[in-house]
């Protein structure tokens, strides 16, 4: 059972750049910035965003999570919890406060709960949280964003789609986060000369943007299964023809990795028609934000999937892809999972420190297999729990691998 979840968040060989911040190699000297503490441990400063919705829930459970898994395996943590979004604008009235930035770039590893929420939704652009969260990622420079959905055998049956279809899916969206029409110049609404309002938005790649996600996507899938497939609009957007060339062109260096292009809309389709035909996808910000969320249905549910998201130079940030829930916020109903199994990815990719890691997949299959389930993943004959509970078993089957395996 165990293998299932491995095989979703299987470490990765990067390139010379992120190799060095993902300490693949357990052996590997670890962060500079990781001082040592007790005798005999590795000490880690981790800034916590738990930011609006049912962030702060789920980030508290995956903190008291990480720190379980972790201090088995001799790791200590400190904690700097922080303010972003909503919860930043209501303290000090932007969604990205100075120090918050300045925090995260200081910390070894920075862990997200969600941003957003109905009170800000009608707030000017520059004051959304949804703000503060572009402003996160490209002030942390975390171009590689790192999605996997995986179907469970306990969750096929939470699946939308048919067991045949959905059962063995195991697949990896690699979504370029900090460029494209996320960010790309001009953009604005203006009125034009008929006296009409218009809005407008640029999707732009420069060709060292698209060299560098697409090193990560061969480097992920030679990891996998060696089937790399981008996905882009050639057939409409120049942004996506100049994708399309660098991606084919930097294929001749990864003979090993099989590699094919589908176009979005398409992409879109086979996802729900065969998903196990796919193994990693690359693609673009907007594609993959939009490709990445039908993945995860597939699964079962989005209140299981993990990201990470890395830089080539400093701390990675990894958060659940849900967002902030209000609509059930505060009632412990939310799904603990995507943000447990995001400090599983923060412990693997983020500090190369992959049996805690492990440590914390095991835990997460522990408490499924013994049939706990939030709403959002529940079937009949199965036990129904709310955030905390669920949060309670993650941590007992953390403590019970333990004495299984003295
Ligand atoms: C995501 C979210 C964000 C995005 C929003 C909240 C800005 O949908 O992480 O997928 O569009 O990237
Ligand atoms: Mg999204």
């Amino acid at each position: 059972m165990a293998a299932a979840l491995q095989t979703n968040i299987r470490p990765v060989k990067f390139p010379a750049t992120l190799r060095a911040l993902t300490k693949q190699s357990s052996s590997a000297p670890l962060r500079v910035r990781c001082a040592a503490a007790s005798p005999g441990k590795k000490r880690y400063n981790i800034t916590l965003l738990p930011g609006d919705g049912i962030g702060p829930e789920v980030i508290s459970i995956a903190k008291n999570v990480l720190q379980q898994a972790g201090s088995l395996e001799g790791l200590e943590f400190s904690f700097q919890e922080m303010p972003v979004g909503g919860a930043a604008l209501d303290l000090v009235g932007v969604p990205l406060p100075e120090d918050t930035i300045s925090a995260a770039k200081e910390s070894d590893a920075i862990l997200l709960g969600a941003i957003g929420g109905y009170k800000w939704d009608k707030n000017e652009k520059h004051l959304k949280p949804e703000t503060g969260l572009l402003q996160l990622r490209a002030g942390l420079k975390v171009f590689a964003n790192l999605r996997p959905a995986t179907v469970l055998p306990q969750l096929v049956d939470a699946s939308t789609l048919k067991r045949e279809v959905a059962e063995g899916v195991d697949l990896m969206v690699v979504r370029e986060l900090t460029g494209g029409i996320y960010f790309g110049v001009p953009r604005g609404i203006k009125t034009n000369e008929n006296g009409e309002e218009v809005g407008f938005n640029t999707e732009v790649y420069a060709a060292h943007e698209i060299d560098r996600i697409a090193r990560v996507a061969f480097e992920t899938a030679r990891k996998r299964r060696g089937k790399l497939c981008s996905v882009d609009k050639a057939n409409v957007l120049d942004a996506s023809i100049l994708w399309r060339r660098r991606v084919t062109a930097l294929a001749a260096e990864y003979p090993d990795v099989e590699l094919s292009h589908m176009y979005v809309d398409n992409a879109a389709m086979q996802l729900v028609r065969d998903p196990k035909q796919f193994d990693t996808i690359v693609t673009n910000n907007i594609f993959g934000d939009i490709l990445s969320d039908e993945a995860s249905m597939i699964t079962g549910s989005i209140g299981m999937l993990p990201s990470a998201s890395l830089s080539d130079s400093g701390p990675g940030l990894f958060e659940p892809i849900h967002g902030s829930a209000p609509d059930i916020a505060g009632q412990d109903k939310a799904n603990p999972l995507a943000t447990i199994l995001s400090a599983a990815m923060l412990l693997k990719y983020g500090l190369g420190e992959e049996k805690a890691a492990k440590r914390i997949e095991d835990a997460v299959l522990g408490a499924l297999n013994k049939g706990f389930r939030t709403g959002d993943i529940y079937s009949a004959g199965t036990k129904l729990v709310g955030c905390k509970e669920m949060g309670e078993e993650v941590l007992k089957s953390v403590d019970s691998h333990v004495q299984a395996s003295v």
